[in-house]
């Protein structure tokens, strides 16, 4: 049986990852093409207990508690969905990995992303994503998508906060073009879904290679 293709999607707050992941699944339902989603945080029950302590805003989680969090839930998620699913020959989705990481806890906290990939290796023993989709979108434009949004502990940043973040994810698709693919975020769905698909497909059908 073919090995699984692992892949993620990444982008700020609001540039459109659940959305177009929406369209994703929908499409590879219809194609029949078996698939694991897999979101951060969350993703397995431990994993969803993680959640409501990562982003609860009326918790005091210190910056490197929530680092320690994220990649306890990235841990779990590793050892109990993505390896199984990928042995099984499967597409395994990740709305966001550990690219998240890096851009808010190792830039826009501060903590290094130095510290942020010793973690990685620890957490993630090897499991990579072989792409990466960027949505690429203005931080601007995502805070005026999320104007009347109730908003999450990190997303209850300031400007700021997202700016670095933005900037974190410029950087990053700048370092790793081979395995990063920007793709523009601030159009209509349809067009992004399309060029998702291509970009996918592509990778899918050479997996194997
Ligand atoms: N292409 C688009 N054009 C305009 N608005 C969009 C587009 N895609 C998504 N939106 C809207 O922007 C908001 C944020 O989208 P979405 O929840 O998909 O983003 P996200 O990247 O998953 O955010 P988060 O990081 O908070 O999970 C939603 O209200 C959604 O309807
Ligand atoms: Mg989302």
């Amino acid at each position: 049986m073919a090995e699984g293709l692992f892949i993620s999607i990444e982008g700020i707050d609001g540039s459109g990852k659940s959305t177009q992941l929406d369209h994703l699944t929908k499409r590879l339902d219809l194609e029949g093409i078996p698939y694991l989603l897999n979101r951060e945080p969350g993703g397995s029950g431990v994993g969803m207990q993680i959640r409501q302590i990562v982003l609860d805003p009326k918790n005091p989680v210190s910056p490197t508690a929530e680092l320690l969090l994220y990649f306890a839930n990235r841990a779990q998620n590793v050892d109990e969905q993505i390896r199984p699913a990928m042995a099984e020959g499967k597409l395994v989705i990740s709305d966001r990995y550990t690219d998240s990481t890096l851009a808010y806890q190792g830039v826009a906290r501060d903590l290094g992303q130095d510290l942020v990939a010793q973690l990685h290796a620890i957490a993630c023993r090897g499991t990579e994503p072989t792409l990466t989709i960027y949505l690429r979108i203005r931080p601007e434009v995502s805070a005026n998508r999320l104007r009347n949004a109730k908003k999450d502990r990190l997303e209850a940043e300031g400007a700021a906060f997202h700016f670095r973040v933005y900037q974190a994810y410029e950087a990053l698709a700048a370092a790793h073009p081979e395995r990063i693919v920007p793709v523009n975020g601030e159009r209509g769905e349809g067009s992004i879904a399309d060029d998702i698909w291509r970009i996918l497909m592509e990778r899918w059908q050479r997996r194997d290679s």
